[in-house]
């Protein structure tokens, strides 16, 4: 038996219209998997539909994570058409790198609501017995942001630090119920949120950061890749852990 297969999963992967939740539905399609996938953009999660192994039964949902009050309904129902879920990649993420003087509370709700606190709400409603597989595991992305300083980021930081942390309480309290909860911590990849920020702070800033990537700048499957071993029997005696993907970046 393959231990990194995900043969006939359902994994839910929120962020799933770009970047590297599109890597992640990509890959689980490819190890087997059927998905359930959210993002607000219904154009381009139908890119990501297209891009899937053939064969891979796939339900979308079109919401806004921050604002859904029947997300719950709307996971009940595709959970009706395919079945118990036995996985989870939190990969909705915004990012804002600002000079501290221009950060206002709004801006910390709001990176906190997209980045920590629906990721947390979906694994409440994935925990539940009538929606979780016997055994399951849940993944954060979260990012070498939340270990290691960088200047501009208080908000994206801490939601990141948030991340590593509740994942690793959620580890705890949902051991027993059979669900694994990890977090993944890449640097630099190239997506469009890398590409906005890169805009933000300018050429020599950029190149600066490039500079630290021992291995250069990763690729959404590398962090991908990452997330199916997590998912995947491989790594069942794994939980509490956060897997930094960095290409050497936090090891200098
Ligand atoms: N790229 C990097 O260098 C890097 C490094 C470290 C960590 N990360 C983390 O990795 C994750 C993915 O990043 P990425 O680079 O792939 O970003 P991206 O290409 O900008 O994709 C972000 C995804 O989040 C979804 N999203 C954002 N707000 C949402 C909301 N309110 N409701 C539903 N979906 C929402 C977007 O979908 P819609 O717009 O369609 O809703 C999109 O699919 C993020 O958590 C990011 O912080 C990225």
């Amino acid at each position: 038996m393959n231990q990194f297969s995900l043969k006939d999963r359902i994994i839910l992967i929120t962020g799933a219209s770009s970047g590297i939740g599109r890597s992640c539905s990509v890959e689980c399609s490819r190890s087997g998997a059927h998905l359930i996938l959210i993002a607000r953009n219904e154009e381009e999660l139908q890119k990501t539909v297209s891009m899937l192994t053939p064969g891979t039964r796939t339900e979308t949902i079109i919401a806004d994570i921050t604002n859904a009050e029947n997300l719950e309904e709307l996971i009940a129902d595709k959970v009706s058409i395919l079945g118990k879920i036995s996985g989870f990649i939190h990969c909705a993420g915004i990012e804002k790198t600002l000079p501290l003087k221009k950060h206002t509370a709004q801006i910390y709700t709001d990176i906190f609501a997209v980045n920590v606190i629906s990721g947390f709400e979906i694994a409440k409603i994935l925990s539940l017995k009538k929606y979780k597989n016997e055994t399951s595991s849940f993944v954060f992305i979260s990012s070498v942001a939340g270990v290691v300083g960088e200047i501009g980021k208080a908000a994206y930081s801490a939601s990141k630090g948030a991340v590593v942390s509740g994942a690793r309480s959620l580890a705890m309290e949902l051991s027993r119920s059979g669900i694994r909860v990890n977090s993944v911590s890449p640097a630099m990849v190239h997506t469009p949120i890398l590409e906005k920020m890169f805009e933000n702070i300018g050429e020599d800033a950029a190149g600066e950061i490039l500079k630290k990537h021992p291995l250069g700048i990763g690729q959404p499957e590398d962090v991908a890749n990452a997330c199916i071993f997590l998912l995947s029997e491989a790594s069942k005696w794994i939980t509490g852990s956060n897997l930094v993907v960095d290409g050497g970046y936090s090891a200098h």
